[in-house]
This record gives structure tokens, C-alpha cells and sequence, in this order.
């Protein structure tokens, strides 16, 4: 009986396991056993130095118990070896010795150059995208995203009616890397009155508060700036310090240094527009450890018996993605040369009313 393996690799989530299992089912239906490699490409170059660390032989029914659990029962890591050709070689010589004759590998970007690197190397290796970031280009989906997206929904959903009791303003600082789609989906999901993403350019902390400001005078005192982590790096320069300085003598020490976060853009807005108070929540990795949506989970389904029967025709260096709404599969080099294309209309409207 032929052997296929399966990782996960990157950041973890949700719907890694749910794909696990439908490796798992798919296998098991067309006559193959599947080894588990633990921690992503860490398993594959030994790392831990044991061989039981490193793999597992999954039972159908192991797997048939994880599909719904959040995180990843395989474990996850990021390899910073495996960009190395001479560790690409290791992981290739352990599954000869395994006797694996192809690899599904489920993760982001850098894990899809993953497992470009081993289909270059003469392994058959599909990839399934997984990250709740939405930074792959060439799908509308990877698994995690939407159940990242419902988690701030909930999130923001809460903070607003708190907000709302209140009459204030809140910040609410969502994951994403550098990609702003889950900040932008939360908003238009919330109807947040502000957006901030990294895709915008020298987007100003001013231009903020007098929206803010704006948006008071014309009697809502309790917004919501929802920003993207990815934002800071395209904020464009504000003297933080500077201006900490004036509003907040002493009271609470700013260090130099120190890099601009939800907690000052709240202080600081809060400072300039003065008729509203602004709190700030930080999501966090709350977005990654929620059971699958049932969409994430129904493309994890879908993904993994294409991957697995990719496997089994003979294919290799293929990426599953969704397409028109439709599940399918293209060569991993020119997925990756797809840049993702940020919806910039949808971030107008919302910042627009
Ligand atoms: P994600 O897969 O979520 O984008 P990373 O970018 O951290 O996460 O990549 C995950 C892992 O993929 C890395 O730790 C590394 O092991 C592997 N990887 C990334 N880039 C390459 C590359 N150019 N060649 C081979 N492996 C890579
Ligand atoms: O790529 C997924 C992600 O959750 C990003 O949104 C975030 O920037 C990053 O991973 C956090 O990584 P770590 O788990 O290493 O803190």
C-alpha cells in the first residue's frame, strides 16, 4: 500500500484538521496510508532528533475525531532551515525511507515555497492553502480566514454594545499580517464607521481624528476604528512622543522607542477630538484557536479529497485554491506570482459614511 504524508506549517488554523481528515478519509477510500508529519517542516528534517517526535502513522480513526477541533493536532512551526537546500535534501531522503510517494502540505505562502521546494526535488506535493491572513493572491479562500473574520465579528460585535452603554469610541486591532482583508471584512460585517489597513499607504493619525471628529459632531460618539496589525508599518510619521508629551505629562511613562500600537492610537485620537473617550481590544490569537466555520470547514473538506487525488493521478507542484466560488487547482509557481488584490472599494464605503 502506497504511503502519502501530510504537514501543517506556518500559523496555525482553523480547518487544518478538518483538511487532515478529509487527507485522511480520501487515502483510506483509494488504498493509501497516510504518516502525519509533526511541526511542519521541522518533522521533515528531524529536528527533535527521534523519529517518534517527528511522525505519526495516522488510523483513520484518530483523524476522524480532530476534523472539528481548533489549532492543529499535527502541530505547526516555522523552519527556518528549510529554505536551506541542504535540510530540503534531508526532508527527501526521510520520506524515501518512509516510502512516501507524495505530500499534502497545509499552509500559507512560505509553506507553498515549501512545498515547491520538495516537488523541484523530485517528491509529488500539493498544497492547501492555510491562513487566516487571506494573503494568497490566487484564491478567494484559505482555510481559517472566515472563521477568523466571524471571531472579530463577535469580538467587535461586543465591544460596540459595551461602546454603545457608554457613548464612547473604540480601536479594535485585528490579526491579518500584512494583509488588511480581515480588518475590512470585520468592518463591513460591524458596520464600523473606520478602517485602517496596511494596503493604504501613509494613512495619518490626524486624518483619523478628524474623521472621529466628524463623525461626533454628526452625533455618534461611539465608532469604531477597526485596524489591521499590518497598519503600523504604513502609518504615515507622527511624532508619538512628541505628542505624548504635551497631552500626557507623566501621568503614564511613554518609552522612546516604543513602537505605535491600538493602546496609544486610542490615547491619541481620544486627546485630539476630546468630545468622546476611545478604548482599545486587541483580538489576538483568539482568531486562530475557534473551531472551523462551517465555510472554512466545507472548503477543507473539499480541498483535501482534490489534493489527495492529485496525489493519486500523478500530479505534483499543484496548489488547491476557490476560484469563482468553485474549488480547483494550478501550478504552485504561478499561484504564487499572483499578488493578492486588496478590495479597495468596499474600504471607501466604509469609510465614507
Ligand atoms: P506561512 O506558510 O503561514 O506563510 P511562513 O511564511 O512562516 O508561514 O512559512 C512557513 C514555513 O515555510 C517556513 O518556516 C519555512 O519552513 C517554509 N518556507 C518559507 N519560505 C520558504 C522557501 N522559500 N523555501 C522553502 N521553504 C520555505
Ligand atoms: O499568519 C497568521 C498570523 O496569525 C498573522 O496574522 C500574525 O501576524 C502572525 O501569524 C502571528 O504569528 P505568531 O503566531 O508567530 O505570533
Amino acid at each position: 500500500m502506497p504511503n502519502i504524508a501530510v504537514l501543517t506549517s506556518g500559523g496555525d488554523s482553523p480547518g487544518m484538521n478538518a483538511a487532515v481528515m478529509s487527507v485522511a478519509r480520501a487515502a483510506s477510500l483509494m488504498g493509501m496510508s497516510l504518516i502525519g508529519i509533526k511541526r511542519g517542516f521541522n518533522g521533515l528534517i528531524g529536528k527533535s532528533g527521534s523519529l517518534d517526535e517527528d511522525i505519526i502513522h495516522l488510523t483513520l480513526d484518530q483523524v476522524l475525531d480532530i476534523a472539528d477541533l481548533p489549532g492543529t493536532y499535527l502541530r505547526t512551526a516555522r523552519c527556518k532551515e528549510f529554505v536551506q537546500e541542504e535540510y530540503q535534501d534531508k526532508a527527501v531522503r526521510l520520506l524515501e525511507e518512509l516510502d512516501v510517494c507524495g505530500i499534502v502540505v497545509i499552509g500559507g505562502d512560505g509553506s507553498m515555497q515549501g512545498a515547491q521546494a520538495l516537488a523541484r526535488k523530485g517528491v509529488p506535493a500539493i498544497g492547501i492553502p492555510g491562513t487566516i491572513d487571506n494573503d494568497l493572491g490566487y484564491t478567494e479562500q484559505s482555510l481559517g480566514f472566515d472563521t477568523a473574520v466571524n471571531v472579530c465579528v463577535d469580538a467587535v460585535r461586543a465591544i460596540r454594545a459595551t461602546s454603545r452603554s457608554h457613548d464612547r469610541a473604540a480601536v479594535v486591532e485585528v490579526m491579518g499580517r500584512n494583509c488588511g482583508d480581515i480588518a475590512l471584512n470585520t468592518a463591513l460585517s460591524t458596520g464600523s464607521e473606520i478602517v485602517i489597513v496596511p494596503e493604504i499607504r501613509n494613512w495619518s493619525v490626524d486624518d483619523v481624528a478628524q474623521r472621529l471628529n466628524a463623525l461626533v459632531d454628526r452625533g455618534n460618539k461611539r465608532a469604531t476604528i477597526v485596524v489591521a496589525e499590518g497598519a503600523w508599518k504604513s502609518m504615515a510619521p507622527f511624532d508619538v512622543y512628541g505628542y505624548m508629551k504635551d497631552y500626557d505629562s507623566g501621568s503614564r511613562p511613554v518609552f522612546p522607542g516604543s513602537p505605535m500600537d491600538a493602546y496609544f492610537l486610542a490615547r491619541i485620537v481620544e486627546n485630539m477630538v476630546k468630545k468622546t473617550e476611545v478604548r482599545a481590544t486587541v483580538v489576538g490569537y483568539t482568531q486562530r484557536g475557534r473551531q472551523p466555520s462551517a465555510r472554512d470547514a466545507a472548503f477543507a473538506f473539499e480541498a483535501g479529497v482534490v489534493a489527495v487525488n492529485l496525489l493519486k493521478h500523478g500530479e505534483s507542484n499543484r496548489v488547491v485554491g476557490v476560484h469563482n466560488g468553485k474549488v480547483f487547482h494550478m501550478d504552485i509557481e504561478s499561484a504564487l506570482q499572483i499578488k493578492p488584490s486588496f478590495n479597495r472599494r468596499m474600504y471607501n464605503m466604509v469609510n465614507a459614511l
